[in-house]
């Protein structure tokens, strides 16, 4: 048995969902003629209260060209510490955008009060800040849901303030699942969304930027720099499109099951775990045992049929999804318990 915990992108489409991709139909996507594409925008922006969304090729193009059609170069941005944008997709903030990033807060959120000194404003010698973003869920802070009251000032002061802020929701509705809301009531404080298909909602490739009409047409010229303009992607998009209607609200199957995980794993020796921080389908977990950091272990895991990533010499992280039942982390946990019991 082999259990893939390693990221909640490990997911294969099954076959429903391949179904509706061979039956998608398809266009010419650049000239906006593929009506599955068409479908999935129009639905996304529906979903996240937006006027208007654009299909990309991954949450990393999504990200990165809302950082482009925001910013000018030479501007800063704040970003809560460990934030993907900044520090897992290769630099394009910097080397795409030109913008310099000024890391705010612990674990990922931040509070208004740690965003207002850290904001530059606008004078000849300084990096003028003119977007605030903010990650929900927060991936490296292990899945943690960036609480409401937080977001809401922060996203308030920053439009008091005249910048723009963009919502990195890869994997937002797992914290709208998480805090039992509609999704629109975390996105309506900012001026663009990024979402993700291709994690936890389970389908194979794809991400959704969504904000005003005058921002997607902004958003389209650098998606086209930027390489992501396809063609006939509505075979792509129809994954997505199954994905939204059928894998939302199953995500609290995927939070249950990481909860149950990292109970276990917090009685094991050597183990440090903060339960606190496991509010969705994402475990980060210390190893603190002599002989074993987190690259050892991972072997072990391996050897025996369990999948997980190191993410530091000490730390490693697990992720729930759509192809890990019960019996997947049954297995983790005895497997766990055989090596650190
Ligand atoms: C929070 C967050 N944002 C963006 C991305 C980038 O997504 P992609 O791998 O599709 O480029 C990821 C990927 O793990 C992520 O966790």
């Amino acid at each position: 048995m082999i259990v893939d915990l390693r990221s909640d992108t490990v997911t294969k489409p099954g076959p429903e969902m391949r179904k509706a991709m061979a039956g998608a139909e398809v266009g010419d996507d650049v000239f906006g003629e593929d009506p599955t594409i068409n479908r999935l925008q129009e639905m996304s922006a529906e979903l996240t209260g937006k006027e208007a969304a654009l299909f990309m090729a991954s949450g990393t193009m999504s990200n990165q060209v809302a950082i482009k059609t925001h910013t000018r170069h030479g501007d800063s941005v704040i970003v809560g510490e460990g934030s993907h944008s900044y520090l897992l997709e290769s630099g394009a903030i910097s080397a795409l955008s030109g913008v310099l990033p000024i890391v705010v807060g612990k674990g990922g959120t931040y509070t208004k009060a740690e965003m207002v000194p850290a904001i530059v404003g606008r004078s000849v010698h300084n990096p003028q800040t003119t977007l605030v973003m903010v990650e929900n869920t927060h991936n490296q802070g292990g899945g943690v849901v960036f609480p409401l009251k937080d977001l809401a000032e922060i996203c308030a002061e920053t439009h008091e303030r005249g910048l723009k802020a963009h919502l990195d929701g890869a994997r937002i509705f797992n914290a709208a699942v998480a805090l039992g809301i509609n999704v629109r009531e975390i996105t309506k404080h900012f001026n663009s969304v990024s979402f993700c298909l291709s994690k936890g909602l389970g389908a194979p490739v794809g991400s959704v930027l969504c904000g005003s009409k005058l921002f997607i047409e902004g958003a389209l010229r650098f998606r086209k720099m930027f390489g992501g303009g396809m063609r006939q992607a509505g075979i792509l998009a129809a994954a997505g499109i199954w994905a939204l209607d059928h894998n939302i609200e199953r995500l609290s199957q995927d939070h249950r099951q990481a909860r149950r995980l990292a109970e276990a794993l917090e009685e094991l020796p050597g183990v440090e775990i903060d339960l606190n921080r496991v509010q969705t389908n994402i475990v980060i977990f210390k190893i603190n045992r002599p002989g074993l950091d987190s690259l050892k272990l991972t072997v072990r895991l391996k050897e025996n049929g369990v999948l997980a990533l190191p993410v530091s010499r000490e730390r490693i992280r697990m992720v729930t999804h759509l192809d890990v039942d019960a019996a997947g982390i049954d297995h983790a946990i005895k497997i766990f318990h055989q090596i650190l019991g």
